[in-house]
């Protein structure tokens, strides 16, 4: 199954009972987080645009950390936001994640020092 994840347009396979940030990991992009999936951040919230009923039901970490969230942030549907570290899906979706982006490699690394010299 395929996560589309916008405003970039990426389209991230998904294994059964792989979570969307370690799809995404595996995938070789980037994903915001400041705990690496420990689910204690909140950082690698998302929105799902399409298919919600797909994603797995909120964890034990998703009730504490987005259950507070949902009281201080105003949204039409405060559902749709998941933790990427927790929720796995079972079909395509799509979600909303500002800064996934391809993860730099030595190579890309190397270009860039060439270029800046
Ligand atoms: S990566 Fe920190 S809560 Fe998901």
């Amino acid at each position: 199954m395929t996560m589309r994840v916008e405003p970039a347009g990426i389209d991230i396979e998904v294994s059964p009972g792989e979570t969307l940030l370690q799809a995404a990991w595996r995938a070789g992009y980037d994903w915001p987080t400041l705990c690496y999936a420990r689910g204690t951040c909140t950082a690698c919230r998302c929105e799902v645009l399409d298919g919600l009923h797909l994603l797995s039901e909120r964890t034990e970490a998703e009730v504490a950390l987005l259950g507070d969230l949902d009281r201080r942030v105003r949204r039409a549907n405060p559902r749709r936001i998941r933790l990427a570290c927790q929720a796995t899906a079972s079909g395509h979706i799509t979600v909303r994640k500002p800064g996934v982006k391809k993860q730099s490699t030595v190579e890309d690394q190397e270009a860039a020092n060439v270029e800046r010299q």
